[in-house]
């Protein structure tokens, strides 16, 4: 952090004093590729009315960021702005109204974007206790990843034991997770990815069978591993052609889960499909459902940190980066280098 200080001459002759404190950020001033974004000194912002401030210690990258930054995600920010969302670190000032939390706790919390940069503003009604056992690093990695997969498998797809998953982009942020939590739920997965090395991955994660969908034909596999039955569930985070493919080959009262478009193709599926199996395709937008349901939310984050205090699941950190070298990290998500997730380490 940089002090400055700053005079200002009063109308009056007096010359009045203050000092103005800097961080280091990185920061989109216009939109485009993660080339174009800048490491520079940006003002502290301060907490208003509900919100903390932080001490940023890791804050992890998400593919949303790196829509964002482009200015194709839902939302645009006003410039300047830095992007990430998933934060973990140390209260330095607390807002006015907010309950529950201190100076010098450690929290993790999720926001909209702000999280590459030495300090960032959480509304405290986002902001989570951080285990003692856990640390800031995987802290970062939790909250989006597992919080939608959790949601998305439980509450929406309403998965029962004995069910069939499959997970396309089965390596990914959110992928990997689904995998995890598909099998600690007791359905048998069949994870899907676009390279052996990461499917090995997704084994280790719990996958009993998988697919090479750069080599194999996704919905003939699907019918081989499946008996001709297809899949109970499809957890789609990639979109474009492989979402028909999928749903091609879903079982009698499917659930095709549409979680995002990391192909950067939104898919039209014939609506005669789902007719034909009586199947269900259901949206999930974990950040929304956090926002109008945020009992069910913590109830969901609860199961979650008690599933990994007991070891039951545990965040892949593919890399970390240093904060200087944020874009880089976003140019590796882009090119589909990731595997599991990475994340920008602010210790580094
Ligand atoms: N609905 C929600 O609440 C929610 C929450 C979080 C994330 N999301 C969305 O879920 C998607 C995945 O997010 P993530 O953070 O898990 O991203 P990620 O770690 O980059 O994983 C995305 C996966 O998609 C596959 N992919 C296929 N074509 C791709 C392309 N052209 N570029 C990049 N990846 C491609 C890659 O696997 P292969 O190489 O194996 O194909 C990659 O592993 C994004 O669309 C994101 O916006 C939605």
């Amino acid at each position: 952090m940089i002090f400055q200080e700053a005079f200002f001459i009063l109308d009056f002759g007096c010359i009045f004093r203050i000092q103005i404190l800097f961080m280091k950020a990185i920061v989109c001033n216009q939109f485009g590729l993660p080339s174009s974004l800048t490491y520079q000194e940006v003002e502290n912002p301060s907490p208003k009315k509900g919100e903390l401030l932080i001490t940023v210690k890791a804050c992890s990258v998400n593919f949303p960021d790196t829509l964002i930054i482009q200015g194709k995600y839902q939302f645009k920010p006003p410039f300047p702005f830095s992007p990430g969302s998933d934060v973990a670190g140390i209260i330095e000032a607390v807002g006015e109204e907010v309950k529950g939390f201190q100076i010098g706790d450690e929290v993790v919390g999720f926001i909209p974007f702000g999280g590459f940069a030495e300090k960032a503003i959480i509304p405290a009604k986002d902001c989570f206790p951080k285990p003692s056992g856990m640390s800031m690093v995987n802290a970062s990695a939790f909250l989006l990843a597992y919080g939608t997969s959790f949601h998305a498998l439980k509450d929406r797809a309403k998965l029962q034991e004995g069910e069939t998953v499959l997970v396309l982009g089965a390596s990914g942020g959110v992928g990997i997770t689904a995998v995890e939590l598909s099998k600690l739920m007791g359905a048998k997965v069949i994870a899907a990815a676009s390279t052996d090395e990461k499917l090995a991955l997704c084994k280790e994660f719990g996958a009993d069978e998988t697919i090479n969908y750069t080599t194999e034909n996704l919905k003939e596999r699907v019918k081989e591993l499946t008996n001709g039955k297809g899949v109970d569930v499809i957890y789609d985070p990639v979109g474009g052609d492989f979402s028909e493919q999928a749903f091609r080959s879903i079982a009698w009262k499917g659930r095709h889960l549409v979680i995002g478009f990391a192909n950067g193709q939104i898919p039209k599926i014939p609506l005669n499909l789902p007719l034909l199996k009586g199947a269900d395709i259901v949206g999930v937008f974990w950040g929304v459902f956090a926002q109008k349901e945020p009992q069910k939310s913590l109830q969901n984050i609860h199961q979650l940190l008690t599933w990994f205090a007991k070891g039951d699941i545990k965040p892949h950190i593919d890399a970390t980066y240093s904060l200087d070298d944020a874009p880089k990290a976003l140019e590796d998500m882009m090119d589909r280098k990731v595997k599991g997730k990475i994340v920008i380490d602010l210790e580094k």
